[in-house]
């Protein structure tokens, strides 16, 4: 009986077996009844082996709930020490980090950041910029019209327009954003962003200019000293205009960007007295910058979100 009682594996089998012993008809119980005819040492023999199979059904009643607790427990368990998968850690775009570096260098020149819608009016985009609706130079871009007359924002010029209107003259900014325009190849998307700067004040010169755009290459492609080639050209917003080219590891010349001194017109379609104030605008492709300072060649790919493509880019 007792090792029976040790061997029992379930709180049923103990239960009945304990009824079977303890019960109304138990096996115990009936030889409880009988006690009074056995002599004293067949009492005391009863007695104790009374006491050790009540002790050792308790026994093994305790550790038969104990077992089903902890089975009970190990079912809900939570594991935390289970492997995760591998971990993808995120990034920052080449285009937002082209516009940290700069922002930093142009705020650091005294240029204040400005940003404009992308659905442009004609005004912003082309009219104020002294390109009004028979000037050949709306076709130097090939512009989405919306259906009311707005266009997608071919050119940030319009920030500086926007801006100008605002805050009037002396002014020092740049604006950012993304352009659209419909053209698309290795070097061209529909949709793209550019970079331009404005300084507006009393005797601001092209060599002010020149000076800054020198300063911004130095420090954004961090190298000691830039060669830089000044070519006139045309904007309708700028008189004189120019390019400027930069010579890029001491071999070819590059294209950079485009710049001037801000046309009078324009600065009188923003409420600024020409005869008071002057000064130049640059502008630039953001996108195109970052190309260049990372060593990549498909414009295309920044837009697609391919995680692959930004990994093997280094970011
Ligand atoms: N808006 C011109 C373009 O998209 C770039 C440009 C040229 C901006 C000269 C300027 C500038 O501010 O002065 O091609």
């Amino acid at each position: 009986m007792q090792e029976q009682i040790k061997n029992i594996n379930s709180l049923e089998e103990l239960q009945s077996l304990y009824a079977a012993t303890f019960g109304k008809n138990g096996t115990m119980t009936a030889k409880l009844k009988n006690m009074k005819n056995l002599d004293n040492d067949a009492r005391a023999e009863l007695n104790r082996e009374n006491s050790e199979l009540r002790e050792l059904f308790k026994v093994r009643q305790a550790e038969l709930e104990t077992a089903a607790m902890m089975a009970g427990l190990q079912k809900q368990k939570l594991d935390v020490s289970l492997n995760r998968e591998p971990e993808n850690n995120g990034s920052l775009h080449p285009l937002t980090h082209t516009l940290a570096d700069v922002s930093e260098i142009l705020e650091s020149f005294g240029y204040e950041m400005w940003t404009g819608p992308e659905i442009e009016d004609d005004w912003h985009n082309f009219t104020a910029l002294n390109t009004p609706e028979y000037h050949p130079a709306r076709d130097m871009q090939d512009t989405f019209f919306l259906e009311n007359g707005n266009v997608m924002r071919t050119q940030t010029s319009a920030i500086q327009i926007r801006s100008m209107e605002k805050t009037g003259a002396p002014i020092k900014m740049f604006g950012i954003g993304a352009t659209y325009r419909k053209e698309m190849d290795a070097t061209h998307s529909p949709m793209f962003h550019q970079i331009e700067g404005l300084y507006i004040d009393k005797d601001v010169t092209m060599s002010d200019l020149i000076a800054d755009v020198r300063e911004f290459l130095k420090k954004f492609f961090e190298i000691d000293d830039v060669e830089l080639r000044i070519r006139p050209s045309y904007f309708p917003f700028t008189e004189p205009s120019i390019e400027i080219d930069l010579k890029w590891q001491g071999k070819k010349w590059l294209e950079i960007m485009g710049a001037g001194m801000v046309h009078p017109n324009v600065l009188r379609n923003c409420g600024i007295n020409p005869d008071e104030y002057q000064g130049f605008a640059f502008g630039f492709g953001w996108d195109r910058l970052a190309m260049l300072k990372y060593g990549l060649n498909d414009i295309r790919k920044f837009y697609d979100g391919d995680v692959r493509w930004l990994k093997s880019a280094g970011f």
